[in-house]
This record gives C-alpha cells, sequence and structure tokens, in this order.
C-alpha cells in the first residue's frame, strides 16, 4: 500500500484519467511474457500513465522521497520479468509517449519517444527510404524504449548489429528526477567521444538507472532489394555446417534464421498450406543490396546449401519472399501447438553460443527435450549463435511448471559451459539473475557500484540484474 498523500501527487502530476489504483488495472501490469511473472502474484501497488518528460520526473522525485520503487514499461512484451514489480511500487506506462519528434533524415537520424512501436516507426520511415535495421519478432507490439534498454537485436544483427549500434544519443531522467542528454546535449552529429559513452551504459540498463524519455536514432537508407535462400537439412550438424561455411567464403547475409524439426511441425500445424519438406531444419538466409549483389551473394549461398541439405531454393521476388518468411514469423506464436492444450514459456530461451558450437547446442538442446520429456521448439538467430529453445508445457500443472524450471536451468548452464551467454537478446531482468556472478565475474561488481552510484536509494527496478544482491 502506498501512502494516500503520493497516490494523490502522483495523480495531480500525470491526471487522474492516467492513474490506476484498482486491482482490475492494476492485474493487467503483473506480468510480461516470462514463465516466472506468470507464476508469480506481483501486482503494482499504482500504474501511472505519462505523457511527457517532465512528469516523469517530478513522479521520480516523489518516489525517491517516499523510497518507492518505479519499474519502467512500455508493451510489456519482455521476456525476462524485467518490467514487472517484484517488490511493488508503481510501474510507469510510458506506451503513450509514442511521438517521432524529429525526422532529420538528411543527417540520417531520428528523435522518437520511448513508447513508439517498432512496426510504427519503420513504417513512417520506409515512408521517406529509410529503416531502422534491427527487427525483433515482435515488431507489431514492442516498443523503442524497450529496445533500447533492453538492447534488443533479432533478425538482422548479423549484418546490422544490435540497437546499440543506432543509439546517437537519450534524453535519460534519473532517480533524483533530474534530466540528462548523452551523446550531447544539441548534438546532431554521427559520431562523438565527447566524454565517458553513458549512452552505451544506458541502453541495455534494463530500468534499472533512469528512465528514458528521448531517443536520437541513427537510421539507414532501405537496401535496393532483398533475397532469400531456404534450405532443408537431413541432419541438424550439415546446417550448422553449412552456415560457417558461408561466413568462410566471405558472404554476409542480413539475417541467417533456423527452425528445427519441431518448429517446422509448430509452423505447418498452424500454417498448413506452407507444406514444408520432411527434414530436421531449415535455414533462412536473407541477403540484401543492389541487384547484381543480392543474385551474387543467394546463388553462392545456394551452392554452399547444395553441399550440406537435400533441398534449396532461392528467390528474389518479393511475393515468394513473403511466403517464405512465413514460416518463421509465425513459429514463435505457434510453439505452443506441438502438445495439444499445452503453451510455450519463456524461460530459458535466448542463449547464445559461439557459431562454431551451434549444431552442438543444438542436439543437446534435443537431448534436454527427451530427458525431461518436455517438447522443445527450437528456432533463432543462427548466424549469431543465438537460439531460441521454447518449450511447451501444461501450465496448470505444478509437476511441469516445476520440471520446466530444471531444463531452463540446464539450458542456461550449457550456454555458459559452451562459452556463451545466458542471455543473447532478452535481458537479464529476473529470470537470468542468478547466474549473473558466474556469467559475469568481478564485472558484476562494477555493476552494483554504477548503480549504487547513480541510485543510491535503490528505486529504479530494484530486484533485478543481481544488483541489489550483497
Ligand atoms: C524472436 C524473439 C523470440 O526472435 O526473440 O522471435
Ligand atoms: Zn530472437
Amino acid at each position: 500500500m502506498l501512502p494516500a498523500d503520493l497516490i494523490r501527487q502522483v495523480e495531480k502530476i500525470a491526471g487522474l484519467e492516467n492513474v490506476f489504483t484498482d486491482e482490475a488495472n492494476r492485474l493487467c501490469y503483473a506480468t510480461d511474457s516470462s514463465l516466472l511473472s506468470q507464476i508469480n502474484n506481483w501486482v503494482p501497488d499504482l500504474v501511472v500513465r505519462v505523457t511527457n518528460t517532465e512528469q516523469v520526473s517530478n513522479i521520480l522525485k516523489l518516489a525517491n522521497q517516499h523510497r518507492v520503487p518505479v519499474i519502467p514499461r512500455g508493451a510489456g512484451t519482455g521476456q525476462c520479468c524485467g518490467a514487472v514489480a517484484c517488490r511493488g511500487g508503481i510501474v510507469m506506462d510510458l506506451s503513450s509517449m509514442n511521438r517521432i519528434l524529429n525526422l532529420d533524415l538528411e543527417n540520417l537520424q531520428v528523435v522518437v519517444q520511448p513508447g513508439i512501436v517498432h512496426a510504427d516507426l519503420n513504417k513512417a520511415l520506409a515512408a521517406h527510404g529509410f529503416f531502422f535495421p534491427p527487427d525483433p519478432g515482435s515488431t507489431k507490439m514492442c516498443t523503442l524504449g524497450g529496445m533500447v534498454v533492453f538492447n534488443s537485436s533479432g533478425q538482422r544483427s548479423v549484418k546490422y548489429g544490435t540497437t546499440k549500434q543506432y543509439i546517437l544519443g537519450l534524453e535519460v531522467v534519473l532517480p533524483s528526477g533530474e534530466v540528462i542528454v548523452t551523446g550531447g546535449a544539441r548534438s546532431r552529429a554521427l559520431k562523438s567521444v565527447a566524454g565517458y559513452d553513458l549512452t552505451s551504459l544506458f541502453t541495455g540498463s534494463e530500468g534499472t538507472l533512469g528512465i528514458v524519455t528521448r531517443i536520437r536514432l541513427k537510421v539507414l537508407p532501405i537496401p535496393e532489394k532483398r533475397g532469400l535462400v531456404v534450405a532443408f537439412f537431413d541432419k541438424l550438424e550439415a546446417s550448422g555446417q553449412a552456415v560457417i561455411q558461408v561466413f568462410r567464403r566471405r558472404l554476409l547475409p542480413s539475417a541467417i534464421e533456423i527452425m528445427d524439426r519441431t518448429a517446422m511441425k509448430a509452423a505447418t500445424m498452424y500454417k498448413p498450406e506452407l507444406e514444408l519438406p520432411p527434414a530436421e531444419a531449415m535455414l533462412l538466409f536473407e541477403v540484401d543490396g543492389s541487384p547484381a549483389e543480392v543474385a551474387y551473394q543467394a546463388q553462392n549461398i545456394a551452392a554452399i546449401c547444395q553441399q550440406f541439405a537435400n533441398q534449396v531454393e532461392w528467390t528474389d521476388d518479393p511475393k515468394r519472399l513473403i511466403e517464405l518468411w512465413t514460416a518463421r514469423s509465425v513459429v514463435g506464436a505457434a510453439a505452443g501447438r506441438v502438445k495439444p492444450g499445452a503453451t510455450r514459456v519463456y524461460i530459458g530461451e535466448d542463449i547464445c553460443v559461439p557459431v562454431i558450437r551451434v549444431p552442438e547446442a543444438l542436439r543437446r538442446i534435443q537431448e534436454l527435450s527427451e530427458q525431461y520429456n518436455i517438447p522443445i521448439v527450437t528456432y533463432g538467430h543462427i548466424g549469431d549463435g543465438n537460439l531460441h529453445a521454447a518449450p511447451v508445457i501444461n501450465t496448470y500443472d505444478s509437476a511441469e511448471i516445476e520440471k520446466v524450471k530444471q531444463l531452463g536451468d540446464a539450458v542456461h548452464r550449457m550456454a555458459l559451459e559452451m562459452e556463451g551467454t545466458t542471455t543473447g537478446e532478452h535481458g537479464v531482468g529476473l529470470t537470468r539473475a542468478g547466474y549473473m556472478e558466474e556469467e559475469l565475474g568481478p564485472a558484476l561488481q562494477v555493476m552494483r557500484q554504477i548503480k549504487r552510484l547513480l541510485d543510491p536509494l535503490n528505486i529504479l527496478n530494484p530486484g533485478k540484474m543481481a544488483l541489489d544482491e550483497n
């Protein structure tokens, strides 16, 4: 319960219509996509929908005075329990701050508010021939603010990198309520080495250091053409070898995605018209550039795949491109279909291992699926070594929940053992907090010191990222 005078002051700052204290509305903010949030009851004490920086600043000042946790939140599509009030407090919903403030395309940049949805930004940019390359699976829902504070990536990071490569500067409200701008207070430059790189510090900080209220983002011209190579493999290991061979031949696709047999089954159960041939894995290579470059890359990738695969197709026909990408784009939503009445859960699903060890990781995930008797739909960004191992369980069965927690732990530990990371793109939040001592080593202590410096009263998203343990 929050003090009544604090609630009244928040109502004064944000307007009565933007403050929710009733249980039904607060309940809507109790979960993100993580299993952890779904099996706990972390209902915030209050939800406030903010519309400008001043409101964010005034609410943080108040919360700091009262030592009340504040958890910033965009669309709530996160998968690591990052935007959930695990210690109560105020959830701050930034999704209404969704405007493009400045389209400065001559300088290859835009300034946006954090609540803008990724697909809406790219639609607006496409009208001018530009795009923001990182492309997560949740493009039609997730917000740019969430992408910044989780340094999201998705399908195009093979060639274009992750969100952090595109952040030129951020307006951030600190827990004290002070507003700063990183990357130069008034800069519109594309590069700067002035001072510590605070932009990078806040990027990926998961709402634990400050609240991002404005984003200056680099954008790129849309490539003239795109092409796609699709290959079906009898053996899982052969798909990994094809990827390694593509890099050895100095080819650089914009995306390389994998779907294993179970993922192909899920996609086909959802969309039978896909008619995918029987295989242990399929790969999709996206290439982009000039028409000549696309043809060169696609033909060479197809030729390499011929050596390892039993069926290969390439196309640059826009209609066929969409058809072929459909299998990949539906797999996340379709995963639950492989077990009637069951649901796909997020618990150990975005490990990243060295590319050379991807085939081994894929095989071990299948073995874990058999060992725990839980179907796992595996797909993901094989070109980065980033795999989504999606367990499918009956979430009403407590024995299955216990079993899947052990399975998730085994997947995380496997990634660390293979010189990888527990999280390639979804973040630490609460789900991976327990692995940070091992994964980060003494660097975690430095992170804890930074947290204490910027947020001495620990009001911003407390309990996350293993920052306030010890
Ligand atoms: C994707 C999300 C799960 O790649 O990261 O679809
Ligand atoms: Zn992904």
